[in-house]
């Protein structure tokens, strides 16, 4: 019997209206357009506005458009695993809230939550779905809202994180081409340089934590770059020397848009040139689970069948991992 492999068969994406441009951040924060670039690449993110509205209202937009491009119906996907780190509330799952919101009414779901990672973590998890043969429409969907646990008045973290949310429909396939390997890593030690304070168990949310903006991502930059840097890069050329993949051989560099640094480090690792990495975090910034769905979905009608991709991601946790791909069809 021919293998299973778990194929991306559509990709759909969203992100807000409303653009924060670095010269508005100027009148924010201190700090001027000139640093953010050359620091990070970044000239605006995009924030979702608007009373009530959470990950899973970017979420939606993305699957409704995969839905629609393919003309599937809602009631056909089997299974929903939502990628994020910003859910719409503790519980319930937001992937349970984007199914509800979707018509997605026959399909089980659930979050996964690796940080900058998830969507990773969650594209490897749902392949294993469609591999075993049981299940033949899965949707991996990474998204977040992380204007939600934004300081504004932080210089060090809000020039950095926008929102923004993108999907995936995974389907089997017997021609060879779809997922064909993984690396996913973590390290929990990593968690004193990368996380948010309180609004868990070991921290419930209390006027004293709000007071002393507990409930905002708590980033020490030049340690988590360093990792970061390192363990994609490594990781990266990792997956490639298993697979006996040059740098010829890779059609499509696929970085967590973190920060154009680290996405040029690893790109200079793999030998791969700048004109084969996908990078939009100049108009994005970083969107957490958002990032590697949205370049698939900008890139989409620059990709063949059988191009070999490899997407790498490193976040908090720390958590960081490499997948590689081979692209299952031609867009018309
Ligand atoms: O996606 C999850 C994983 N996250 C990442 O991969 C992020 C990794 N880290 C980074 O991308 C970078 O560390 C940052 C972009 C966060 C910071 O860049 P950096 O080159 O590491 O800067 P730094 O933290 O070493 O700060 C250098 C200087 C400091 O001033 P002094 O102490 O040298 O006087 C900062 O206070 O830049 C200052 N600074 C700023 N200046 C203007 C920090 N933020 C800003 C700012 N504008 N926004």
């Amino acid at each position: 019997m021919q293998k299973i492999h778990a194929a991306i068969t559509a990709v759909g994406g969203y992100v807000p209206e409303y653009i924060l441009t670095n010269a508005a951040l100027e009148t924010m924060v201190d700090t001027n357009d000139e640093w953010i670039t050359t620091r990070t690449g970044i000239k605006e993110r995009r924030i979702l506005k608007g009373e009530g509205l959470g990950t899973s209202d970017m979420a939606m937009h993305a699957v409704n458009q995969l839905l629609s491009k393919r003309g599937i119906d809602p009631m056909e996907i089997e299974l929903v695993i939502c990628a994020t780190t910003t859910p719409d509330m503790q519980f319930p799952a937001t992937a349970n809230i984007i199914s509800d919101k979707t018509g997605m009414r026959n399909a089980f779901g659930y979050d996964v939550n690796a940080a900058c990672c998830s969507f990773l973590y969650a594209l490897t998890t749902g392949a294993q779905f469609i591999e075993t043969g049981k299940y033949k429409k899965v949707i991996v969907v990474g998204g977040d809202k992380m204007s939600s646990i934004m300081n504004y008045e932080d210089r060090a973290t809000c020039i950095i994180f926008g929102d923004g949310a993108g999907a995936v429909l995974l389907e089997p396939n017997t021609e060879g081409n779809g997922l064909q390997d993984s690396i996913l890593r973590s390290d929990g030690a990593g968690r004193a340089f990368l996380h948010q304070k309180a609004g868990g168990s070991v921290k419930p949310a209390t006027i004293e934590t709000v007071m002393n903006k507990e409930h905002y991502v708590h980033q020490e930059g030049q340690t988590v770059f360093k990792f970061a840097v390192k363990n994609m890069a490594d990781v990266s050329a990792e997956i490639m020397e298993r697979n006996n993949l040059s740098s010829d051989d890779v059609a499509w560099l696929v970085p967590h848009q973190a920060n154009m640094r680290i996405i040029s480090a690893t790109g200079e690792r793999m030998g791969i040139p700048e004109e084969k990495v996908m990078i939009n975090i100049q108009k994005y910034g970083n969107t957490t689970n958002g990032t590697l769905p949205l370049c698939l979905w900008e890139w989409e009608s620059q990709l063949k069948k059988g191009d070999n991709i490899i997407l790498a991601a490193f976040g908090g946790g720390f958590t960081w991992g490499a997948t590689y791909l081979k692209w299952a069809y031609d867009t018309k």
